[in-house]
């Protein structure tokens, strides 16, 4: 089937300068989840018809299977569906989806589909207890006679709580001729798509509907309001299914997801975590509270502690993170790995059992197994200019506060003296230390206060 998204109104109501079908829903802009949804659907080719803010809209999403219609001006949902209609193939039906009703559901666009069957017009319609600013679904009994928008309806026809979703079916053919006969004389002088439905009616053709499974799939985002609300509906959404498939949350109110979450057996999140892009949590998993997690792999039964932030890492079983841990991209850690409050570790492999437990930085190292890295030791990974390797062995004791100057290696099994600046190898076994001689002056005296 032909699938035209409408995207190219302004979004008044944001009251932004971002075409509205950008904003974030779940960490993605509205119009990546309708197109995403229309990609599950057969044989469907892909149209969004675009406008406010020029170029930006084909611009962030641009995609190879998507055809970018501009509408330039935008006179109303019929005249954005128009600027297509010259590309529609009229051997297949045409859905029509709106770019700002995002969370529309596979299984709810192929049951529309089916009603149409061949030849009729299908409407997706659902009953709102709160329809204010939708279209109404105006009908004679059971057939649907039109849909009239709220700005222009009576005061018996606000009191439908039957509404229109946007969201259409119609054969091809007689949508262009309908599209062709719209008029803009209505409250907002615009071209209404939904007026087609009464031309559908005259001509005798039959209007059938079908309704969502959930009520949160068919509301559209017209302002900052109701974005939030729909984040909200839908992380909880996201939460329940979390908890269908065993997870454990110390509140399904205090989680969001955006992106994928995959969780092994017996993971416990607790409140106030935020996920991002693709995260893995193995079996027996927990992470704390206040937690910020994105693209990042957790084996099972590693404990994330309170509080931390990690971007790309991959985190070896039994591992302790945190609390306050910041963990950035390429950090991967092996087994039972102790990373502890203020440190940070960036592109690093840190194998099993070493422990940086208290406000270090790893950057740009090779850590080995059983190795200790004291408080306050740092990596000197950057010259100002490049950054370089340290590499750190089996075994080794890095004491308290050391810097290691990279590019530098600390054999295995050495111990690195607390307060060193190592700038040259430190060899395997051994004590290494570079540290002023203490000394102490006796008879010495504090300067006094002068009278
Ligand atoms: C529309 C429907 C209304 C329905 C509601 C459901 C019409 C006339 N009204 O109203 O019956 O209940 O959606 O959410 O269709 N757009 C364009 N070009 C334009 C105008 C709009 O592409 O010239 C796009 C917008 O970007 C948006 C969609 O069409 O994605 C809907 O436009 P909007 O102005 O939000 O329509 P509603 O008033 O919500
Ligand atoms: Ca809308």
């Amino acid at each position: 089937m032909n699938v035209v998204i409408l995207a190219a109104g302004m979004g008044k109501r944001m009251r932004s300068d971002l075409p509205k079908v950008l904003h974030l829903l779940a960490g993605k802009p509205l119009l990546s989840h309708v197109l995403e949804t229309a990609r599950k659907l057969p044989s469907s080719r892909l149209f969004v018809v675009y406008g406010y803010g020029g170029e930006q809209v084909p611009g962030s999403l641009p995609a190879a299977d998507v055809t970018f219609v501009r509408q330039e001006p935008q006179l109303g949902t019929g005249h954005a569906v128009m600027q297509a209609a010259s590309r529609l193939d009229n051997a297949m039906p045409t859905l029509v989806l709106y770019g700002d009703v995002p969370l529309i559901a596979t299984a709810t666009l192929q049951r529309l589909v089916h009603s149409a069957e061949a030849d009729k017009l299908a409407l997706l319609t659902t009953h709102l207890r709160d329809p204010a600013g939708y279209g109404r679904i105006v009908r004679e009994g059971e057939k649907i006679l039109r849909v009239v928008e709220e700005k222009d309806a009576s005061a018996n026809e606000r009191a439908i709580t039957e509404v229109n979703t946007g969201i259409l079916i119609a054969p091809t053919v007689l949508l262009k001729q309908w599209l062709h006969r719209l008029s803009n004389r209505n409250a907002q002088q615009e071209y209404y798509l939904t007026d087609i439905v009464a031309q559908a009616s005259a001509d005798g053709i039959s209007i059938v509907s079908a309704q969502p499974d959930s009520e949160w799939e068919v509301l559209g985002v017209n302002s900052k309001g109701q974005l939030a609300e729909l984040e909200r509906r839908y992380q909880r959404h996201l939460a329940d299914t979390l908890m269908e498939a065993g997870v454990s949350l110390a509140d399904p109110a205090r989680i969001d997801v955006r992106g994928t979450l995959q969780c092994g057996r017996d993971v416990y999140i607790d409140v106030n975590c935020v996920f991002e892009g693709e995260v893995v949590l193995g079996d027996g998993v927990s992470v704390g509270p206040n937690c910020y997690m994105r693209d990042t792999r957790v084996d099972a039964q590693a404990e994330i502690r309170p509080f931390c932030h990690i971007d790309g890492a991959a985190i070896g079983a039994g591992a302790l993170i945190g609390p306050y841990a910041r963990l950035r991209p390429g950090s991967s850690l092996g087994e039972s790995v102790h990373i502890g409050n203020f440190v940070e570790v960036k592109n690093s492999h840190i194998n099993a059992y070493s422990k940086a437990n208290h406000l270090a930085y790893v950057g740009d190292a090779v850590v080995g197994s059983q190795v200790n890295i004291g408080a306050g030791a740092i990596t000197c990974n950057y010259d100002g200019a490049n950054k370089h390797q340290t590499v750190i062995e089996d075994g080794a004791f890095i004491g308290t506060n050391c810097e290691l100057v990279a590019p530098v290696r600390v054999g295995s099994g050495a111990t690195i003296g607390a307060g060193t600046t190592l700038t040259k190898d430190a060899p395997p076994g051994s004590l290494t230390i570079s540290r002023g001689k203490q000394t102490t002056i006796n008879h010495w005296k504090r300067p006094a206060k002068k009278e």
